[in-house]
């Protein structure tokens, strides 16, 4: 089975992790110097968001040189080393590529705007718009997505912000020029890329409107149907689902054989169709079906058994809670540590690769950072909607609070940093960092390193299929790897009562947490525990 089917991927965003210089922001460096502590962890590939050459106005996604470092990170010998010493402690590296827009300063992007003219014009999307915009599309981010330019008196297209607009992959020299990079990068021996806003790469050729809809706000997994608007024409073309095959296969004659991973969002059958009908095109996609998780035992035995359906082999299924755009879930769980358990547990032990942002395994706490006060572009765009209002309407506004720095010691900025921290710190208490939860057995860092731990030494968890169980408690969740004559079954606790089960002879226990016991001839599972045993299969 292919290394990336089986892998389990960590994401750094680097401004927080770790910064070695007292500038306050984190670095290449940095990051170096935390690299056994991610592989202690049991991590096996680390994706980097961008640290491209950056203005930085959307914190790296606005890209203004796809093959240098980003000054403020370092320099491109400390990324050869990072890509050297991550390979020296058996882990692998994924680089975000922002393929659907640059930034505005970018220098395709300045000669574009120059003049008509100018060879480059036809590297991004130009309209006339005689007074008004070319047509009613809506970004992803609720505006219209036509900015005008006075210098040649038309619009350019931006599926984003206004200052990132998206590139014209109609032009065989924009395929060309993007194909380079990726080989620039290949080169280097970085195994994969996490593809930014792959559902946005192509738009309708003929710009013709999008209907409209009932529906106003987007979510992580469906940004289709939003503000009014199907998006019809400007996401999930057929076009696109067309050029993840060919970077799919211009990427395959690495012998690193690295893969892909998309930021798309949509149906299943969208999911799909990225993915290819014969997985022939992305290899992996976000599903950010666990970032709006329920938390009841029903809602996992749904996704696992629709996801067994939807997505069975070749295909792979991801887990996703958090990352850098979305809430933490530790305070979708009201801080509740015995819960964080339990859901990692869930991630790492279904079938699919599980994707873990930075600081998930210690239960890092989001910011309050109001609106008004947010750094994040989108937030500046929202600085008069009120926190509570965005909280309350379920969208999340200022990204900042999902960003902050790592918590790594009990000393002067959690060990983060010297100087002065890009953003707050927060309220740290002796075992949200690092090193304490290290010391502490039943810590949930050493629980994620459990997990890990677990995973990598187990191909039924790797690639063993999945069978629900019913357990006639609404409250407890089974399901069983298989693989061969070889079998794992899980219990997972999500109820507040305790529960027990009768006891499958033969098993052995592999993992337990929350207190969960042999006691007799029963499993004993208190609130918010799981255990996890081996088993050998029936005929
Ligand atoms: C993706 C990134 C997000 C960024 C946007 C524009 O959604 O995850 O952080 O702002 O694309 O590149
Ligand atoms: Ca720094």
């Amino acid at each position: 089975m292919e290394w990336w089917k089986q892998t389990s991927i960590y994401q750094i965003y680097p401004w927080s992790f770790q910064d070695s210089n007292g500038d306050g922001i984190g670095d290449l460096q940095g990051i170096l110097g935390r690299l056994d502590q991610i592989r202690d962890l049991g991590v096996e590939t680390i994706w980097f968001s961008p640290f491209y050459r950056s203005p930085g106005e959307d914190f790296g996604y606005d890209i203004s040189d796809y093959t240098a470092i980003d000054p403020r990170f370092g320099t491109m010998e400390d990324c050869d080393k990072l890509i050297k010493e991550i390979h020296k402690r058996k882990m692998r590296v994924v680089l975000d590529m922002v393929m659907n827009h640059t930034s505005d300063k970018h220098p395709w992007f300045l000669e574009s705007k120059s003049s008509k003219e100018n060879p480059k014009r036809d590297f991004y999307i130009w309209r006339k718009g005689n007074g008004k915009k070319p047509n009613n599309w809506i970004s992803m981010v609720g505006t219209s997505g036509w900015n005008y330019d006075k210098t040649t008196d038309e619009y350019f297209y931006s599926n984003f912000l206004s200052f990132q607009p998206d590139l014209n992959y109609r032009n065989p020299n924009v395929k060309k020029a993007m194909f380079g990079v990726l080989d620039f990068w290949l080169k280097k021996g970085v195994d994969g890329f996490r593809l930014d806003i792959f559902n946005s790469i192509y738009k309708d050729e003929s710009f013709r409107d999008n209907p409209s809809s009932l529906r106003y706000f987007p979510t992580p997994d469906n940004h289709d149907e939003a503000f009014f608007q199907k998006k019809t024409y400007n996401l999930n073309l057929p076009e696109s689902f067309q050029f993840a095959k060919e970077v799919r296969k211009h990427i395959s004659k690495y012998k690193q054989k690295p893969f892909l991973i998309g930021e798309v969002s949509g149906s299943d059958q969208v999911l799909k169709s990225f993915l290819g009908e014969k997985a022939d095109g992305l290899n992996l996609v976000f599903q950010f079906e666990l970032i709006h998780f329920d938390y009841h035992a029903k809602f996992f035995k749904d996704l696992l058994e629709k996801n067994e359906k939807e997505f069975q082999a070749p295909f792979t299924p991801t887990y996703v809670l958090g990352n850098h755009d979305q809430r933490r879930y530790i305070d979708r769980l009201g801080g509740d540590i015995r819960k964080a358990k339990v859901l990692s547990a869930f991630q790492f032990l279904a079938r699919g690769v599980p994707i873990v942002y930075y600081g998930e395994e210690i239960g890092r706490k989001e910011g309050r950072i109001s609106n008004f006060l947010g750094k994040d572009p989108i937030a500046k765009m929202n600085r008069f909607v009120p926190l509570f209002l965005s909280n309350l309407l379920g969208i999340y506004i200022n990204r900042d609070n999902c960003r902050l720095p790592m918590l790594w010691d009990t000393v002067e900025n959690a060990g983060f940093s010297k100087g002065n921290p890009w953003l707050p710190i927060g309220k740290v208490k002796d075992t949200d960092t690092v090193s304490d939860q290290r010391k502490k057995e039943d810590s949930l860092w050493n629980h994620y390193k459990s997990l890990f731990q677990l995973r990598k030494g187990s191909a039924v968890l790797k690639e063993g299929a999945v069978r629900t169980k019913d357990t006639n408690k609404s409250d407890l969740l089974c399901f069983e790897r298989v693989l061969g004559a070889n079998g794992i079954t899980v219990y997972l606790n999500f109820g507040e009562k305790e529960s027990s089960e009768p006891i499958i002879k033969g098993s052995k226990v592999l993992y337990k947490f929350g207190g969960a016991a042999v006691v007799g001839d029963v499993f004993q599972l208190p609130p918010h525990s799981g255990l996890v045993l081996e088993t050998k299969l029936k005929k």
